[in-house]
């Protein structure tokens, strides 16, 4: 498998997140999404959360109608949220755990204990034709679980790597990483399509992507975050330009 093979979903949650610090419709995820796919993204997920905090029902809905490339939506498995995705028909959905309380989401989907709530709603996607995702623990066991529930596609929880990662821990990083590449291997043994992402950076990312078996990554809060120090300065000198042109 070549890197090429790899695509990147780029999730525009947080372009979201900065519109609604001021209501107002500006920045415009779809707008974003756009600029994204220009860059080289393969897919765009949004992730409608039960208390809309950034990404709104209205997003979604221009997301699916405006782009060209896959939607991935992301949400809990909730019938609200399954009815939302059978009449908007996106791409994929993937499903999370959601708790009010939590500020991104925390820990994969229990998809041993929650086996007889996610059975049906994974049904109801895939009898409408959407492709189901389960946000999961890299765990040999959770990817059998996966398997028996029927989804195609599982997507590793990359967090504790992340943290890993960031805190300079190699030896919690390298006992991460085998968890990762162990899981991906036996999902990928199951017939799984396997995904990845949650807290991936460009200093995190490399060894996640040399997994051979990972297909997808999806990334959101990293790029929005580096966009203000790779795009920061172009926009001053934007608003500079506009000043100073005001004045003639
Ligand atoms: N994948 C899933 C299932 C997620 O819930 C999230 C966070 O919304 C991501 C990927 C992206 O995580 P991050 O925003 O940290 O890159």
């Amino acid at each position: 498998m070549t890197v090429s093979q790899l695509r990147l979903g780029v999730n525009v949650d947080h372009v979201a997140t900065v519109r609604n610090a001021r209501g107002g419709a500006y920045p415009d995820p779809v707008r974003a999404a756009r600029l994204a796919v220009e860059a080289g993204a393969d897919g765009i997920t949004a992730h409608l959360r039960e208390d809309r905090r950034h990404i709104r029902d209205a997003d979604i809905a221009a997301l699916k109608a405006n782009l060209t490339v896959p939607l991935n939506f992301e949400m809990g498995a909730t019938d609200e949220m399954i009815a939302i995705a059978i009449a908007t028909e996106p791409h994929a959905a993937c499903l999370v755990p959601e708790k009010r309380e939590e500020r991104t989401t925390e820990g994969g989907l229990d998809i041993v204990g929650g086996r007889d709530h996610l059975a049906p709603r994974i049904r109801a996607l895939a009898e409408a034709g959407i492709r189901v995702s389960l946000f999961v623990e890299p765990e040999p066991e959770v990817m059998e679980a996966a398997r028996a529930l029927g989804a195609p596609v599982v997507e590793l929880h990359t967090g504790s790597y992340c943290e890993a990662a960031m805190a300079g821990d190699a030896a919690a990083v390298a006992h991460e990483l085998a968890r990762l590449r162990r899981a991906a291997a036996h999902g990928a043994g199951l017939g799984l399509e396997i995904h990845a992402g949650h807290g991936l950076t460009t200093d995190s990312v490399g060894p996640v992507a040399a997994i051979p078996q990972i297909r997808e990554l999806n990334i959101g809060h990293a790029l929005i975050a580096d966009a203000i120090f790779v795009g920061l300065a172009q926009a001053i000198r934007d608003m500079r330009a506009a000043m100073d042109g005001a004045r003639g």
